[in-house]
């Protein structure tokens, strides 16, 4: 069986596929060693390819500390440079560092062109080699640093979205719960809106949450957030809807800051 990770997709999706209920803190493997991974590039191997990864840990890493583990996945035609970095379109890491309190390991690892569309870097999954890529980031992660292996999350925009969702429902499916933040753009081109409100609406039936209706919409120029209630425990479900396009670089009225990290680090910080 794969480990558990939570994931979270997007359009911007968190996903976590453990039941979080009453489980005992595992701790990794790295945890009391000296860290042999530092900030920066590495490679894992998967299905006979050497890839690369980018890892970021929290200022003054504790060895006996165990951490959350955050994959930040690309999108079509990004890297994991791009997401370490930061550019135009994304904040380094989606945003999620500074707002993390030095409680989590970031790692964003590279996609590949093989299988994916247009000759441009991606999470095409071919013969499942992708997943086995984060698999093989696990393991040496997670011997090398403290990791809680019961706090492990996946998110990334768009085709990043894609392989968190794709990873979360590996340990669950459409049909179980995962638990799952969202985040969409009423104006996306590229993922229209109806496809992630079909998304949304099967992993609220999973998760048993009460919907919400009619349809949120945005306040204007103000993301709306649903937080849905009575979903099943430890399976927590959170919508939000800005009127915007397909980026993760949306900011409120009144604010430059993405929305995208704070609410995502909202979202999962509330699995302890
Ligand atoms: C994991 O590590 C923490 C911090 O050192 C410790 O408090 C906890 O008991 C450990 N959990 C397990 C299951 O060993
Ligand atoms: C893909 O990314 C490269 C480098 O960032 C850029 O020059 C190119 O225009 C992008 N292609 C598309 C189709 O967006
Ligand atoms: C940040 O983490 C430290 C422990 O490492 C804790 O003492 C502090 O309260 C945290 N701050 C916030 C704002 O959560």
């Amino acid at each position: 069986m794969r480990p558990h990770l939570h994931s979270l997709a997007a359009w911007a999706l968190v996903a976590s596929t453990g039941d979080l209920t009453g489980v005992l803190a595992a701790n990794s493997s790295g945890c009391g060693k000296e860290p042999t991974i530092t900030d920066g590039p590495h490679t894992a191997v998967a299905n006979g390819k050497t890839r690369e990864f980018i890892i970021k840990l929290p200022a003054n890493y504790d060895k006996n500390r165990p951490y959350r583990l955050i994959f930040t996945f690309h999108p079509l035609n990004g890297s994991a440079r791009q997401v370490a970095n930061g550019d135009s379109s994304t904040e380094p890491f989606y945003g999620l560092p500074p707002v993390s309190n030095n409680s989590a390991i970031f790692v964003s690892p590279n996609g590949q062109v093989a299988g994916s569309v247009g000759g441009m870097m991606g999470w095409a999954n071919a013969g499942g080699e992708d997943v086995l890529f984060v698999d093989a980031i696990m393991e040496k992660i997670e011997a090398a640093l403290c990791i809680n292996q019961d706090l492990r999350f996946s998110t990334g925009f768009s085709y990043g979205g894609a392989i968190s969702y794709a990873l979360a429902s590996l340990g669950g499916g459409p049909k179980s719960p995962i638990a799952f933040y969202q985040q969409h753009g009423t104006g996306d081109q590229v993922l229209p809106i109806s496809g992630a409100r079909q998304v949304r609406d099967i992993l609220l039936r999973a998760n048993g949450c009460t919907p919400v209706t009619p349809e949120v919409t945005p306040n204007g120029a103000t993301s709306t957030q649903v937080v849905y209630k009575g979903c099943k425990e430890g399976f927590p479900a959170t919508w939000v809807v800005f009127n915007g396009p397909h980026t993760p670089a949306y900011a409120d009225a009144g604010s430059v800051k993405p929305i995208g990290g704070p609410n995502f680090w909202n979202f999962l910080s509330q699995f302890e």
